[in-house]
């Protein structure tokens, strides 16, 4: 291909030391043999994740290094994590939560979010995730879709949900985080008596929770988390996951993220997606390895000061937070002692060349760009440290995956053509389904192969380039985006009669949220009434899905069946021909 590749020098030992070698011999089956069951033969990825390692010689090894925004600290060792997700696990039965019933998490990254997540998994209930920007839309299209019966979320997020508790029948309880009584209670020091009403709080149940626990004996297919995620139209779908996807989760931190047992590990992602759950809490602490997890937010300095202080050595971030890194400028890195670093690797986005050379030149060490979706629940395309990089390139499948660039046939096109990125069904971290929407689920098949929706090319080597979307999901800053939702938010807005929304693209964030809308007679278009809408959406859809353009307009090119035609709009704004306009009405 065009850009130079990146031949590494390796001053240390891979994990993955001969790609082709392993990916040709590869065998799930021989890997899940290595697995620790449950002494019943019965499976829990929850136990395999902590329980295994309180028990062997991990046990006081830190597994969680948790800094809050204001400097606090916290460790938990693999076996307090082992104990608080006990308690977790008995807090729930005692609110009669059982196997398959949805509890959800909606919290910014607290050391609770984390045991509260394997403690759900511990009996057999599905834990769900809700990202800390979500506003009460948001909320209640999740909440409800899922019929969560328990919500567990903090004071400082409670009004959010409070707005739309009455719409919600089937959830049952909503706890509180009381952050300042989690000090106390592990110390074991007198709590706070439970609030009254609509909530309950958090400590005084865990108080009451045994630490013992009997573990819920899941076979490997069973439902273990679920993650909504957004498609071109209509409300977010539930992608549910199984237990056993923490096969290919261990498999893939081991070879693409480089994991091993004596590794500081630090993914910037938020467990509201799936990065911060496959490579935060399952994949990565299956393997041993040290966890850091900054509760605050994006500043170079402090990043770089958190690498320095713990002596991170694996790195898992963001193109765009690189970019904003590298924009921060190169002088700022060498104030710190970053020799900690070994591996960087980069997820959710294209990874621009730009970017991973920035790596190389800042930290001697470029970034590895990997490729995976939610629904795929694992890492599936990627770049290793003992292959040569490709800059621009997203690397070649993890062993384990069998990936192809087919045509609208399902057949293979040829190297450097242009098709539909696709993968061999039958991983164990592919979606289990589509929570209620079968028909959503089957529509990502055609003939043997799963459609991730993204377009791309193989070059001869065997690299995979990815090109665009399929369909009109924005990426922004490397979050998923789905253009009807915030078209929805956009029209209930008094003001907005239509809305259309595209993803633009941009130097920095990959693309921005860019809205096109039509007022009602007799509003006058202004920047007032921008900002106005700004807020808007993001205080009723979610604070990081709000359009940070937006163009007045008197019409929307629109198909004689009424269908706002993103596409043309998309064609507009950049100037590109318009394509197929005869399903066009009179625009
Ligand atoms: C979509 C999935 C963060 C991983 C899980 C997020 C895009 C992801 C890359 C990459 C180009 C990428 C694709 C994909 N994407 N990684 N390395 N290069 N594009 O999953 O939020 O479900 O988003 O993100 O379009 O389909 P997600």
């Amino acid at each position: 291909m065009k850009t130079k590749p990146i031949v590494k020098k390796l001053n240390f030992e891979p994990n993955l030391k001969d790609y082709q070698k392993t990916y040709d011999s590869f065998s799930y089956f021989d890997e899940a043999k290595k697995f620790e069951n449950l002494p019943d033969g019965g499976f829990n990825a929850a136990y395999t994740v902590c329980d295994v390692n309180a028990q062997n010689f991990r046990k006081n090894k830190v597994a969680l290094y948790w800094e809050g925004e204001e400097g606090e600290e916290i460790k938990l060792t693999f076996q307090e994590l082992s104990l608080l997700s006990n308690k977790v696990g008995n807090l729930l039965k005692n609110l009669e939560v059982g196997r398959g019933d949805r509890v959800f998490l909606f919290l910014p990254r607290i050391p609770e979010l984390y045991f509260c997540f394997l403690g759900i998994l511990k009996i057999g209930a599905i834990a769900g995730t809700l990202f800390s920007a979500f506003g009460p839309q948001a909320l209640e299209d999740r909440l409800k879709n899922s019929d969560a019966k328990i919500l567990i979320t903090t004071p400082q997020l409670y009004p959010r949900v409070q707005k739309i508790k009455q719409n919600l029948p089937n959830l049952k309880t909503v706890i509180l985080i009381d952050e300042e009584n989690r000090t106390a209670f592990m110390k074991e020091a007198k709590l706070k008596k439970p609030g009254k009403n609509s909530y309950t709080w958090f400590y005084p149940l865990m108080e009451k929770a045994l630490e013992k626990l009997h573990l819920a004996s899941m076979k490997p297919t069973d439902p273990a988390f679920m993650l909504y995620t957004s498609g071109t139209t209509g409300k977010p779908k539930g992608v549910v996951h199984q237990h056993k996807a923490l096969l290919h989760e261990c498999i893939s931190a081991r070879y693409v993220l480089d994991i091993k047992d004596t590794d500081v590990y630090w993914c910037t992602a938020d467990p509201g997606w799936v990065t911060g759950i496959a490579y935060e809490i399952l994949g990565t602490w299956c393997i041993g390895s040290s966890t850091l997890v900054y509760g605050g937010r994006f500043d170079p300095a402090k990043w770089y000061d958190l690498i320095q202080e713990y002596k991170v050595t694996v790195w898992y971030t963001a193109p765009t937070a690189i970019r904003m890194l590298a924009a921060s400028g190169t002088e700022l890195v060498k104030k710190y002692d970053l020799s900690s670093l070994r591996h960087l690797a980069s997820v959710g986005e294209p990874l621009n060349p730009e970017a991973v050379n920035w790596g190389q030149k800042a930290f001697g060490l470029p970034f590895h760009d990997n490729y995976w979706q939610t629904e795929t629940g694992g890492i599936v395309i990627a770049n290793y440290p003992s292959l040569d990089i490709k800059p621009g390139s997203m690397g070649k499948p993890v062993p384990g995956i069998k990936a192809e660039v087919i045509n609208n046939q399902g057949q293979p096109v040829g190297p450097y053509k242009e098709g539909n990125l696709a993968l061999k069904p039958g991983w164990p971290s592919m979606m289990l389904k589509i929570w209620r929407r079968p028909e959503k689920y089957q529509s990502y098949f055609l003939k043997n192969w799963y459609l991730t929706g993204d377009k791309a090319f193989k070059d001869e080597d065997g690299y995979f380039w990815f090109i665009s979307r399929a369909d009109d999901v924005i990426k922004t800053s490397g979050e998923r985006v789905g253009p009807f939702e915030v078209e929805s938010a956009l029209v209930s807005h008094p003001k907005i009669i239509e809305a259309g929304v595209i993803g633009k693209p941009d130097p920095l964030r990959g693309e921005l949220i860019k809205a096109f809308v039509t007022l009602k007679k007799g509003e006058k278009p202004s920047e007032k009434l921008k900002e106005e809408i700004q807020t808007y959406v993001k205080k009723h859809l979610a604070g990081h899905a709000y359009p940070r353009e937006i163009e007045f307009t008197d019409k929307l090119p629109k198909t004689r069946s009424g269908k706002i035609m993103r596409r043309l709009l998309k064609a507009k704004e950049l100037g590109l021909p318009l394509g197929d306009t005869s399903t066009l009405e009179d625009y």
